[in-house]
Protein backbone atom coordinates (compact mmCIF):
# COMPACT_ATOMS: atom_id res chain seq x y z
CA UNK A 1 0.00 0.00 0.00
CA UNK A 2 1.36 3.19 -1.38
CA UNK A 3 0.92 6.57 0.60
CA UNK A 4 0.73 9.59 -0.90
CA UNK A 5 0.78 13.34 0.19
CA UNK A 6 1.21 15.28 -2.64
CA UNK A 7 -1.07 15.88 -6.09
CA UNK A 8 2.07 15.72 -8.19
CA UNK A 9 3.18 12.08 -6.92
CA UNK A 10 -0.05 10.93 -7.14
CA UNK A 11 -0.31 11.53 -10.47
CA UNK A 12 3.29 9.82 -11.28
CA UNK A 13 1.61 6.87 -9.15
CA UNK A 14 -1.65 6.97 -10.50
CA UNK A 15 -0.59 6.24 -14.21
CA UNK A 16 0.66 3.00 -13.41
CA UNK A 17 -2.74 1.54 -13.30
CA UNK A 18 -5.85 1.46 -15.77
CA UNK A 19 -8.71 0.91 -13.97
CA UNK A 20 -9.08 2.08 -10.14
CA UNK A 21 -11.95 1.99 -7.25
CA UNK A 22 -11.97 4.90 -5.62
CA UNK A 23 -13.24 5.77 -2.17
CA UNK A 24 -13.24 9.41 -0.70
CA UNK A 25 -13.20 9.81 2.78
CA UNK A 26 -12.63 12.17 5.85
CA UNK A 27 -11.00 10.04 8.12
CA UNK A 28 -11.65 7.84 11.08
CA UNK A 29 -12.94 5.00 9.16
CA UNK A 30 -15.68 2.33 10.12
CA UNK A 31 -17.32 -0.35 8.83
CA UNK A 32 -19.40 2.07 6.58
CA UNK A 33 -16.31 2.77 4.79
CA UNK A 34 -14.85 -0.95 4.80
CA UNK A 35 -18.40 -2.05 2.94
CA UNK A 36 -17.64 0.93 0.19
CA UNK A 37 -13.91 -0.43 -0.18
CA UNK A 38 -14.56 -4.08 -0.30
CA UNK A 39 -17.32 -2.92 -3.24
CA UNK A 40 -14.37 -0.90 -5.04
CA UNK A 41 -11.82 -4.20 -4.46
CA UNK A 42 -14.62 -6.78 -6.03
CA UNK A 43 -15.30 -4.13 -8.93
CA UNK A 44 -11.85 -2.80 -9.61
CA UNK A 45 -8.59 -4.45 -10.08
CA UNK A 46 -6.85 -1.80 -7.97
CA UNK A 47 -8.16 0.93 -5.44
CA UNK A 48 -7.55 4.32 -3.93
CA UNK A 49 -8.88 5.75 -0.46
CA UNK A 50 -8.34 9.33 0.05
CA UNK A 51 -7.88 10.74 3.50
CA UNK A 52 -9.05 14.84 4.15
CA UNK A 53 -10.58 16.37 6.50
CA UNK A 54 -11.97 19.22 4.00
CA UNK A 55 -12.30 22.12 6.35
CA UNK A 56 -14.22 24.11 3.31
CA UNK A 57 -17.57 21.95 4.13
CA UNK A 58 -17.70 22.63 7.50
CA UNK A 59 -19.58 25.71 9.06
CA UNK A 60 -17.79 28.70 11.42
CA UNK A 61 -19.40 26.90 14.05
CA UNK A 62 -18.83 23.63 13.63
CA UNK A 63 -17.20 20.28 14.52
CA UNK A 64 -13.81 20.89 11.91
CA UNK A 65 -11.53 20.90 15.15
CA UNK A 66 -12.66 18.93 17.03
CA UNK A 67 -13.17 15.99 14.13
CA UNK A 68 -12.25 12.87 15.22
CA UNK A 69 -8.87 11.82 13.72
CA UNK A 70 -6.56 8.98 13.71
CA UNK A 71 -4.41 8.18 10.72
CA UNK A 72 -2.73 5.54 12.12
CA UNK A 73 -5.15 3.37 12.52
CA UNK A 74 -6.67 4.65 9.34
CA UNK A 75 -3.63 3.22 7.43
CA UNK A 76 -3.70 -0.32 9.76
CA UNK A 77 -7.50 -0.31 8.70
CA UNK A 78 -6.85 0.16 4.54
CA UNK A 79 -3.63 -2.17 5.01
CA UNK A 80 -5.79 -4.90 5.86
CA UNK A 81 -8.34 -4.22 3.28
CA UNK A 82 -5.38 -4.48 0.86
CA UNK A 83 -5.66 -0.86 -0.71
CA UNK A 84 -2.85 -0.12 -3.25
CA UNK A 85 -3.16 3.62 -2.98
CA UNK A 86 -4.25 6.17 0.16
CA UNK A 87 -4.03 9.94 -0.98
CA UNK A 88 -3.42 11.83 2.38
CA UNK A 89 -2.81 15.46 1.57
CA UNK A 90 -2.21 18.39 4.00
CA UNK A 91 -4.59 21.36 4.34
CA UNK A 92 -2.08 23.65 2.20
CA UNK A 93 -1.72 20.83 -0.81
CA UNK A 94 -5.30 20.85 -1.12
CA UNK A 95 -6.13 24.81 -0.66
CA UNK A 96 -2.83 26.69 -1.25
CA UNK A 97 -2.50 30.05 -0.57
CA UNK A 98 -4.16 32.16 -3.07
CA UNK A 99 -6.78 29.11 -3.81
CA UNK A 100 -9.83 30.56 -5.41
CA UNK A 101 -12.32 28.52 -7.46
CA UNK A 102 -15.10 26.68 -6.00
CA UNK A 103 -17.87 24.28 -7.45
CA UNK A 104 -21.51 25.70 -6.15
CA UNK A 105 -24.55 24.06 -7.15
CA UNK A 106 -27.60 26.98 -5.86
CA UNK A 107 -30.34 24.59 -6.20
CA UNK A 108 -28.69 22.15 -3.46
CA UNK A 109 -28.38 25.01 -1.05
CA UNK A 110 -32.22 25.55 -0.80
CA UNK A 111 -33.38 22.16 0.57
CA UNK A 112 -32.28 19.55 3.53
CA UNK A 113 -29.08 19.58 4.41
CA UNK A 114 -28.28 22.64 2.26
CA UNK A 115 -30.69 24.91 3.71
CA UNK A 116 -29.23 23.62 7.46
CA UNK A 117 -25.32 23.92 6.69
CA UNK A 118 -24.85 27.12 4.07
CA UNK A 119 -21.90 27.18 2.36
CA UNK A 120 -21.48 22.62 3.13
CA UNK A 121 -22.06 21.95 -0.36
CA UNK A 122 -20.02 24.50 -1.96
CA UNK A 123 -17.04 22.54 0.19
CA UNK A 124 -18.26 18.85 -0.52
CA UNK A 125 -18.83 19.50 -4.36
CA UNK A 126 -15.41 21.61 -4.44
CA UNK A 127 -13.39 18.82 -3.16
CA UNK A 128 -14.79 16.00 -4.55
CA UNK A 129 -14.02 17.63 -7.68
CA UNK A 130 -10.40 17.95 -7.32
CA UNK A 131 -9.74 14.60 -6.24
CA UNK A 132 -11.76 13.72 -9.24
CA UNK A 133 -9.16 15.15 -11.06
CA UNK A 134 -6.56 14.08 -8.97
CA UNK A 135 -7.59 10.50 -8.63
CA UNK A 136 -9.12 9.89 -11.98
CA UNK A 137 -11.21 7.21 -10.89
CA UNK A 138 -12.89 4.95 -12.93
CA UNK A 139 -15.56 4.36 -10.47
CA UNK A 140 -16.33 6.23 -7.34
CA UNK A 141 -18.17 4.78 -4.24
CA UNK A 142 -20.51 6.58 -1.74
CA UNK A 143 -22.57 5.83 1.22
CA UNK A 144 -26.00 6.28 0.96
CA UNK A 145 -26.50 8.08 4.26
CA UNK A 146 -25.08 11.27 2.91
CA UNK A 147 -28.27 11.38 0.29
CA UNK A 148 -27.75 14.72 -0.35
CA UNK A 149 -24.18 14.44 -1.20
CA UNK A 150 -24.84 11.76 -3.79
CA UNK A 151 -27.74 13.80 -5.82
CA UNK A 152 -25.16 16.91 -5.41
CA UNK A 153 -21.83 15.01 -6.74
CA UNK A 154 -24.04 12.94 -9.51
CA UNK A 155 -25.04 16.11 -10.99
CA UNK A 156 -21.75 17.91 -11.09
CA UNK A 157 -20.24 14.59 -12.72
CA UNK A 158 -23.08 15.34 -15.07
CA UNK A 159 -22.75 19.27 -15.64
CA UNK A 160 -18.67 19.08 -15.49
CA UNK A 161 -18.59 16.03 -17.98
CA UNK A 162 -16.17 14.19 -15.34
CA UNK A 163 -15.23 10.71 -16.80
CA UNK A 164 -16.18 8.35 -13.84
CA UNK A 165 -18.98 6.33 -12.64
CA UNK A 166 -20.64 6.69 -9.37
CA UNK A 167 -21.47 3.85 -7.28
CA UNK A 168 -24.30 4.39 -3.95
CA UNK A 169 -23.89 1.83 -1.58
CA UNK A 170 -26.80 1.26 1.46
CA UNK A 171 -26.36 2.86 4.99
CA UNK A 172 -24.05 0.00 6.88
CA UNK A 173 -25.63 -0.03 10.33
CA UNK A 174 -24.78 -0.77 14.34
CA UNK A 175 -27.22 -4.02 15.03
CA UNK A 176 -29.85 -1.00 17.11
CA UNK A 177 -30.26 0.03 13.74
CA UNK A 178 -27.66 3.37 14.17
CA UNK A 179 -26.16 4.29 11.33
CA UNK A 180 -22.34 4.22 11.15
CA UNK A 181 -20.73 7.81 11.48
CA UNK A 182 -17.31 8.76 12.68
CA UNK A 183 -19.14 11.10 14.18
CA UNK A 184 -21.06 8.57 16.97
CA UNK A 185 -17.67 8.79 18.66
CA UNK A 186 -19.09 12.26 20.42
CA UNK A 187 -22.10 10.20 21.70
CA UNK A 188 -22.14 9.83 25.40
CA UNK A 189 -23.28 6.68 26.74
CA UNK A 190 -26.57 7.77 27.75
CA UNK A 191 -27.17 9.75 24.27
CA UNK A 192 -25.67 6.29 22.35
CA UNK A 193 -28.74 4.82 23.96
CA UNK A 194 -30.98 6.78 22.57
CA UNK A 195 -29.57 7.52 19.42
CA UNK A 196 -31.46 4.02 17.38
CA UNK A 197 -34.73 5.72 17.98
CA UNK A 198 -33.44 7.67 14.75
CA UNK A 199 -33.50 4.47 12.35
CA UNK A 200 -36.67 3.38 14.24
CA UNK A 201 -38.28 6.71 13.43
CA UNK A 202 -37.29 6.18 9.97
CA UNK A 203 -38.76 2.59 10.00
CA UNK A 204 -41.87 3.89 11.18
CA UNK A 205 -42.64 5.77 7.99
CA UNK A 206 -41.34 2.96 5.58
CA UNK A 207 -43.90 0.41 7.08
CA UNK A 208 -46.75 3.18 6.84
CA UNK A 209 -45.66 3.65 3.96
CA UNK A 210 -46.04 -0.23 2.89
CA UNK A 211 -49.05 -0.66 4.99
CA UNK A 212 -50.17 1.78 1.94
CA UNK A 213 -50.06 5.56 3.50
CA UNK A 214 -48.92 8.11 0.76
CA UNK A 215 -49.64 11.08 2.38
CA UNK A 216 -46.10 12.83 2.92
CA UNK A 217 -47.26 14.57 5.77
CA UNK A 218 -48.85 11.40 7.11
CA UNK A 219 -45.25 9.39 6.59
CA UNK A 220 -43.83 12.74 8.42
CA UNK A 221 -45.66 12.56 11.88
CA UNK A 222 -44.96 8.96 11.94
CA UNK A 223 -40.94 9.73 12.47
CA UNK A 224 -41.86 12.60 14.54
CA UNK A 225 -44.22 10.52 16.80
CA UNK A 226 -41.61 8.40 17.76
CA UNK A 227 -38.50 10.80 17.90
CA UNK A 228 -40.64 12.98 20.09
CA UNK A 229 -40.68 10.09 22.49
CA UNK A 230 -37.26 10.73 23.65
CA UNK A 231 -37.00 13.66 25.16
CA UNK A 232 -33.04 13.99 24.27
CA UNK A 233 -33.34 14.14 20.35
CA UNK A 234 -34.06 17.33 19.01
CA UNK A 235 -35.45 16.79 15.39
CA UNK A 236 -33.32 20.07 13.30
CA UNK A 237 -35.56 18.56 10.55
CA UNK A 238 -37.98 15.40 9.18
CA UNK A 239 -38.31 15.62 5.11
CA UNK A 240 -40.24 13.05 2.94
CA UNK A 241 -39.15 14.70 -0.77
CA UNK A 242 -38.31 13.67 -4.17
CA UNK A 243 -35.72 11.13 -4.42
CA UNK A 244 -34.04 12.86 -7.35
CA UNK A 245 -35.05 16.82 -7.10
CA UNK A 246 -35.04 16.77 -3.07
CA UNK A 247 -38.46 19.24 -3.47
CA UNK A 248 -40.99 18.11 -0.40
CA UNK A 249 -43.86 16.07 -1.38
CA UNK A 250 -47.49 16.09 -0.51
CA UNK A 251 -48.15 12.43 -2.07
CA UNK A 252 -45.53 9.63 -2.77
CA UNK A 253 -45.97 8.93 -5.96
CA UNK A 254 -44.17 6.51 -8.74
CA UNK A 255 -40.85 8.18 -8.21
CA UNK A 256 -40.71 7.47 -4.98
CA UNK A 257 -39.62 9.27 -1.83
CA UNK A 258 -36.20 10.18 0.36
CA UNK A 259 -37.49 10.09 4.17
CA UNK A 260 -34.67 12.35 5.73
CA UNK A 261 -34.00 13.90 8.98
CA UNK A 262 -31.36 15.63 11.03
CA UNK A 263 -31.90 15.39 14.83
CA UNK A 264 -29.47 17.06 17.99
CA UNK A 265 -28.48 15.06 20.40
CA UNK A 266 -26.94 16.60 23.19
CA UNK A 267 -23.72 18.74 21.15
CA UNK A 268 -23.95 15.97 18.27
CA UNK A 269 -25.08 16.26 15.03
CA UNK A 270 -26.83 13.60 13.15
CA UNK A 271 -28.61 12.82 9.77
CA UNK A 272 -30.05 9.37 8.52
CA UNK A 273 -32.42 8.14 5.80
CA UNK A 274 -34.76 5.79 3.98
CA UNK A 275 -36.05 5.72 0.85
CA UNK A 276 -39.06 4.71 -0.19
CA UNK A 277 -40.81 2.65 -3.70
CA UNK A 278 -36.93 3.42 -5.48
CA UNK A 279 -33.64 3.95 -5.49
CA UNK A 280 -31.62 6.61 -5.66
O1 LIG B 1 -18.64 11.89 2.85
C1 LIG B 1 -17.54 12.36 3.23
O2 LIG B 1 -16.83 11.77 4.06
C2 LIG B 1 -17.07 13.70 2.67
O3 LIG B 1 -18.13 14.57 2.48
C3 LIG B 1 -16.23 13.55 1.38
C4 LIG B 1 -17.05 12.95 0.26
C5 LIG B 1 -15.02 12.66 1.66
C6 LIG B 1 -15.74 14.93 0.94
O4 LIG B 1 -14.96 15.53 1.91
Amino acid sequence: MQVITTVSAFRQTRAAFDTLGFVPTMGYLHEGHLSLIRQARAECPAVAVSIFVNPTQFGPREDFERYPRDMDRDLAMLEREAVDLVFAPTRAEMYPEGYGTYVVLPAADEVLEGAARPGHFRGVATVVCKLLNIVQPTRVYFGQKDAQQTVVVRQMVRDLNIPTTIVVLPTVREADGLAMSSRNTYLTPEERQVAPAIYRGLRAAKERYLAGERNAEALRQAVIAVLDAEPLLRPEYVSVADPITLRELERVGEQGALVSLAVRLGSVRLIDNVVLGASL
